[in-house]
Parts: structure tokens; sequence; C-alpha cells
């Protein structure tokens, strides 16, 4: 049996002003007609019922998401009642799953990315379903890098190995070690070296495998998590008053810090770390410059030379302007002379930036939380 959880309680502030607090960026439709939670949905129609789909947010979007997904079961949109990272999100999936089914395989997926190739996608996932259903395995998706980017986790790729499982059209390799978010410096050895990739933040391992790997490496959460998954079972009131009062206990940490770098550091006793392919055209949706880079639909190296208007089909003049990024639907749009810039109009807020600093986007939403 497989089970996915899609993790949706970030608050993408790099959207801003478009992402807000209850309009999040994985409920908005960034990226062509379908949100990205309904896409994150869609990719995975091919291999599972969406009733058996879950998904872990909180109690400001779940409503829009239900009404987004209504082929998700209703119980299975869950709110937190406080936002934990991603470790006590994963944690929560492992233990509500484990006692009635622990060798069910549950796939970890963030609802901020975009796939091109969905075919490929569900190949790679079916191969990673198979081999993390036999026997006490982590299996990781390893996107091949093309930047010494910060912002996300690296995987020092290991010996290649054939499991039954898994068709020779998925290379399988262990994972050695596992890096969240090195500096820059680190990055680009780890790119130089030709031996690491991405972590494509897509995870699948038993709900026994999971719901162990928090027992060892966060003995604080385990026990947490077991009360909650016991109200579960016993009834809605019971588990809407336990879940609300113990889940802001548990640590605020992300599941790469908490589980996969201790564990990958571990080597070789416990559950082994296997990393697939993230060869699906993979993209996290990160920022503006990364929407851009998508939406532009060149490589990397290009994108200075495109712009891309957004909106309900604008009149567009540009005038010796390259390398912009405009959203301002129901307005006729010039640019003349302007290169790299990033502007977002919405009803009430004008996002003026470039494309090299729409990362730092996120901080003008914490400079508009401490003006109150
Ligand atoms: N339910 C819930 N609660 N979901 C959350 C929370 C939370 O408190 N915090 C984040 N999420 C969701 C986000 O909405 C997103 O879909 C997913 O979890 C991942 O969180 P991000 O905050 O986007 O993580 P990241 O992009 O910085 O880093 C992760 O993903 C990278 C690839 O996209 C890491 O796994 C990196 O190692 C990885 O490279
Ligand atoms: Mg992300």
């Amino acid at each position: 049996k497989f089970a996915p959880v899609i993790l949706a309680g970030g608050s993408g502030t790099r959207f801003w002003p478009r992402s807000r607090k209850a309009r999040a960026k994985q409920v908005l439709a960034l990226d062509g007609e379908r949100t990205m939670i309904q896409q994150t949905v869609e990719r995975l129609t091919p291999l599972v019922d969406p009733a058996e789909v879950w998904v872990i947010t909180n109690s400001l979007l779940d409503d829009l998401i239900a009404e987004q997904l209504p082929e998700v079961s209703r119980e299975h949109i869950l709110s937190e009642p406080a936002a934990r990272n991603t470790a006590p999100a994963c944690a929560l999936a492992a233990f509500l799953l484990e006692p009635s089914s622990p060798e069910t395989v549950i796939g970890i997926f963030p609802s901020d990315h975009v796939v091109k190739n969905i075919a490929r996608f569900a190949e790679v996932i079916r191969a990673g379903i198979a081999l993390a259903a036999s026997g006490e395995k982590i299996v990781v998706l390893g996107v091949p890098p093309t930047r010494a980017e910060t912002g996300y986790g690296y995987i020092e790729l290991g010996e290649v190995v054939k499991p039954s499982q898994v068709p020779g059209s998925v290379a399988v390799r262990r994972v050695k070690r596992f890096t969240e978010k090195p500096n820059a410096e680190v990055a680009e050895q780890f790119v130089a070296s030709g031996n690491y990739a991405w972590n494509g933040g897509i995870f699948l391992w038993s709900a026994r495998t999971l719901a162990n790997a928090i027992r060892e490496h966060c003995p604080a959460m385990a026990p947490l998590l077991e009360r909650i998954a016991v109200a579960h079972r016993t009834s809605k009131e019971e588990f809407e008053r336990v879940f609300t009062e113990v889940y802001p206990l548990c640590d605020n940490i992300s599941i790469d810090y908490a589980v996969l770098e201790p564990r990958s550091a571990k080597g070789e006793a416990g559950a082994e770390i296997y990393s697939l392919p993230g060869d699906f055209e993979w993209n996290d949706l990160g920022c503006w410059s990364a929407l851009h880079e998508h939406a532009s639909g060149c490589p990397p190296e290009n994108v200075s030379l495109v712009n891309v208007f957004e909106g309900e089909d604008p009149l567009c003049i540009s005038i010796d302007s390259s390398g912009n990024y405009i959203h301002a639907p129901g307005k006729v749009i010039a640019l003349v002379g302007v290169t790299n810039l990033v502007v977002v109009q919405t009803k009430d807020a004008l996002l003026i930036t470039t494309r090299e600093r729409s990362q730092d986007v996120g901080k003008v939403v914490a400079e508009l939380k401490s003006a109150g």
C-alpha cells in the first residue's frame, strides 16, 4: 500500500505579495491554471487513488485546500495547531499509519514543486515505492544539480546498486552522506565534485521505518506523537483535543536536520538510504526568479534575455528591455530600457525588486509583521 503525504503548511513568504498567510503559494496557480497543491495531487494519480492522499497543513489553508481537492477525503486533510516544520508533520503521518499498517509506504511530497515530465516522475516513484516496501529502507530523490544552490540539501552519492525490485530504467545509488543547506563554498565544492545530487525533498519509507527513525533520532518527539495517534484512534473530539495540546510541544525542526543528516552520518547500522534519480525536470519554485526561469521555458543561462508577463492576456510593450518578470493582471504593461526586474502587483500591494534579490522578498513579510 502507498500513502502519499503532502506537506502544505509552509508560508511561502518569498512570493509576497501574491502569497499571503491565508493564500500561501501552495494554493496559488503560480504556473498555469491549476494550483501548486492541485498539481501535486494530479501527478500522483497514476500511482494512487486520490482518496488515499493525506495533506498536512494549517487552519488558515485547510478549507481552501479541501475546496481545491474535492477528490481527497476531508478526514485526510489535517490542520496543525502550530507550525513545527516538517519533522513533526512527517512523524504524524508515520505514527497514525504504523499501528494498522506498518508496511504501508509513506511518500512525503512537498507542495511547492513543479515537475514537467510526469510520466518519468511516475516511473521513478513507482520504483521507489517497491524499494521502500522491501525492508527498512529510506528512499530519496537525487536531482542532478545545475548550480551551487544553498537553499537545498545535498546528497553524496555512493556505490551503484541493482536491487531486484527496481527496473533497469531507474538507476539506484547508495547515499553516503546527507548535508542540509550547506554554505556557498561547500555547495560549490559539492557541485564541482560531480558526486552530489540535490535533495529533491521527496522521501519514501514504510510507516514502520519512519516511525522507528523518529524514535531513534527524535526521542522527545516520538512519545508526543504516540499520544496523538492513540487519540486519533479514539474519537474525532479526543484527537482534536490532544492534537491541539500536544503537537505544539514537538521540536520545531525539518525532517532533513532531524532524521536524514544524523541517519546518514551513522553509516551502516539501521535503515539504509538509497537515492533514485530525480530526472523528471523538477523545480522547486522558491522565489520569483525561479518562477521566471520556469515560465520562460529557456535554459538558466538565457533567462536574462526573456521577459515574462503574467496576467489575463496582458498587452505588453517592451522597448530595449529584457530579463524582466512582471505580474500585473488587467494592466497594459510597458517596459523601456530596464533589465532583470521583478514587478508584482496585487490589489493592495506592489513589489519591485530584481531577479537577483528576489530571494530576499521574505524579509518584507518579516518587516511587515514587526510593524504590526
Ligand atoms: N505541514 C507543514 N508544516 N508543512 C510545512 C511546514 C510546517 O510547519 N513547513 C514547511 N512545510 C512544507 C512546505 O509547504 C513545503 O511544501 C515542504 O514542507 C518543504 O518545506 P520548505 O520550507 O519548502 O523546505 P525547503 O525547500 O527549504 O527545503 C526542503 O526541500 C528542498 C527541495 O525543495 C529540504 O528537504 C531540502 O533538503 C530540499 O533540497
Ligand atoms: Mg521548498
